[in-house]
């Protein structure tokens, strides 16, 4: 099975442009209780490194592309987002990593959880030990 799962939102589209819009209960699989958007990126960095204990994602670029490595401690996936109307939903313990961001890229991640330093596991022989007992 894929590591990837994309959410697909509907489009408006008229001939002036484009508008998507998220609702609550529809095309996202959680509760979403933040929103926070990565800008300014170094083209040339990584980031990421981490999996959460209980935490949901849906990744959305808004602007730009970038690419998403996951890793559930068996497999490894790499993938492209590219399309302000297709989020990736990452479920919680998965290892991500974020890189080959454009230049202007904007990421925009709703979370179902609050930020919680806690949920974070940022040691990946502590992630992949767990993820394979
Ligand atoms: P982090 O999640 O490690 O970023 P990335 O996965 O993009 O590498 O977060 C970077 C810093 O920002 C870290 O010090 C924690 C802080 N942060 C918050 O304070 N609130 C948040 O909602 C998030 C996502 C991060």
């Amino acid at each position: 099975m894929p590591l990837a799962e994309w959410v697909d939102f509907p489009e408006h589209c008229a001939d002036s442009g484009r508008l998507v819009a998220i609702e609550a209960g529809t095309s996202v699989p959680f509760e979403i209780r933040r929103v926070y958007y990565l800008y300014g990126l170094d083209t040339t960095s990584r980031r990421g490194f981490h999996a959460h204990k209980k935490l949901q994602q849906v990744a959305i670029c808004l602007h730009g592309s970038c690419r998403f490595l996951l890793d559930d401690g068996h497999t490894k996936e790499e993938v492209l987002l590219d399309q302000p109307n297709r989020g990736l939903l990452i479920r919680s313990f998965l290892w991500r990593e974020m890189f080959e961001f454009s230049e202007g890229c904007v990421l925009v991640v709703l979370a179902s959880e609050l930020y919680d330093e806690g949920d974070y596991v940022r040691d990946y022989k502590e992630f992949a030990s767990a993820a394979r007992a």
